[in-house]
């Protein structure tokens, strides 16, 4: 079934299907199941169907209850995998339950917070100078040209990684997040391929860095911390480094690609926002609320559960809608309107709870210099036509986005 994101098609909705969103996310089909039926079971292709969960409430209750609702159990993606690659996503903290999943997380949390990654800020300013002066004044397509950098080199730069490598595993990132997308699988890549090549690459990399010195960065902090009382394998940081890379790269280029397609859709908030760059952070946060870049992540119900007065049966598939609970009405005034100066913005697009985003305070960060640097070194920025989605139930992403960029 088509839709544009404002209509409601007749008949019974299919928001499984990755073709509900090439027009833009079926917001008119969200916004009429959270008022008729806001736990929806869905159908799908070839195999059990799932719970839709679509209020923002519900979403909060799914995420803070990993003993009701397990990631590991099926992994995080709606399609069962078979046992080997759920093994393999069952190494990333995304898809492990507690106890295991603390134990893993504790480690990370100091590279992470607040205080470490404002550290980075001269860094990331740096690099999005850079970006912005190897691009000449004129027609550019954005999402490519412009943003896919960034995330790669500031995760390159967390981990230690060759430069030389980045270009690398920036490709094979894009692949692991476009697998229903026939134009970006065109290139041979079958489903997992572009994951296990990432894997075997940090397999081989973790290997050649046991031999080196120890350096300040990510790879050391991992491959020197007990995990659950053991040292990492290399098997198991191939894993769990497959993760960081793809987990703050797609997602980071779309919230910049989809973020300048918010403000040139909206001018006067641009206006706005040239007028007084303090209202960036309070806009990427709306841009992160209304053009969040992943719509959903899935989890399995370890008993019999009732939710909102629907029976959920232990082994059913339930979708945490992201997309959906951000413009949940009872939680946002006029919430299906852009507005850089909501406050508060409770919005749920880096998850909540237990799994609640690692990179939050990077990804944010990014997108704050990003936006000032972007619009310090182009005065006027035009858009030349509608941007082209990706194909995918998941990732909420544009793969092209026709802008003009002028320096004067
Ligand atoms: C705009 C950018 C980003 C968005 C929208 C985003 C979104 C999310 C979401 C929705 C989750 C899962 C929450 C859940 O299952 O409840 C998550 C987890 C995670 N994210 Fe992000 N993320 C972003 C950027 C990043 C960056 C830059 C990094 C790292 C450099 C990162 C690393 C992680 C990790 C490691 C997890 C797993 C945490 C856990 O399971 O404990 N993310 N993110």
């Amino acid at each position: 079934m088509t839709a544009t994101p404002d209509t409601v098609p007749a008949g019974v909705p299919d928001i499984y299907s990755p073709d509900c969103y090439t027009g833009g996310v079926p917001h008119g089909i969200f916004t009429e199941l959270r008022r008729t039926s806001p736990v929806f079971w869905q159908d799908m292709p070839g195999e059990p169907g799932y719970w839709a969960v679509l209020k923002h409430a519900d979403v909060e209750y799914v995420s803070q209850h990993p003993e009701l609702f397990s990631a590991e159990r099926g992994g995080i993606v709606l399609e069962d995998l078979d046992e080997v690659r759920l093994d393999q996503l069952r190494g990333t903290l995304l898809a492990m339950d507690p106890p295991q999943h603390r134990a893993y997380r504790k480690p990370l949390v100091k590279s992470f917070t607040a205080r470490v990654v404002s550290g980075m800020e001269g860094r990331i300013r740096e690099i999005c100078r850079e970006i912005f002066a190897r691009i000449p004044d004129g027609d550019v397509e954005f999402v490519h040209d412009v943003t896919s950098s960034l995330p790669t080199q500031v995760i390159g730069e967390l981990m230690g990684l060759p430069e030389e490598d980045w270009a690398y595993l920036h490709r094979l990132a894009e692949r692991t997040n476009s697998q229903q997308d026939p134009e970006a699988a065109r290139d041979g890549y079958g489903p997992g391929d572009a994951s296990r090549e990432m894997a075997m690459y940090a397999v081989q990399f973790a290997m050649k860095r046991r031999t080196e010195e120890p350096r300040e960065d990510l790879t050391t902090l991992i491959l020197e911390s007990e995990f659950g009382g053991k040292m990492m394998t290399d098997i198991e940081f191939g894993s769990f480094f497959m993760q960081l890379v793809t987990a703050g790269n797609d997602t980071t280029k779309t919230m910049l690609s989809g973020g300048l397609h918010a403000l040139l859709t909206h001018p006067e908030q641009l206006a706005a926002l040239r007028a007084d760059p303090s209202l960036i952070p309070g806009a990427v946060e709306e841009i992160l609320r209304w053009a969040n870049p992943l719509h959903y992540f899935r989890r399995t119900a370890t008993q019999d559960v009732e939710l909102r007065g629907v029976q959920i049966k232990a082994g059913d598939k339930v979708a945490m809608y992201y997309s959906s609970a951000n413009r949940d009405e009872e939680v946002f005034e006029d919430a299906q309107a852009f507005d850089i100066s909501r406050r508060p913005n409770p919005h749920l697009s880096f998850g909540f709870a237990e799994h609640f985003c690692l990179g939050v305070h990077i990804a944010r960060l990014e997108g704050r210099v990003f936006f000032e640097e972007l619009l310090a070194a182009f005065p006027r920025i035009e858009l030349l036509g509608a941007p082209t989605r990706l194909r995918s139930n998941l990732n909420n992403a544009l793969t092209a986005l026709p802008v003009r960029l002028m320096r004067s």
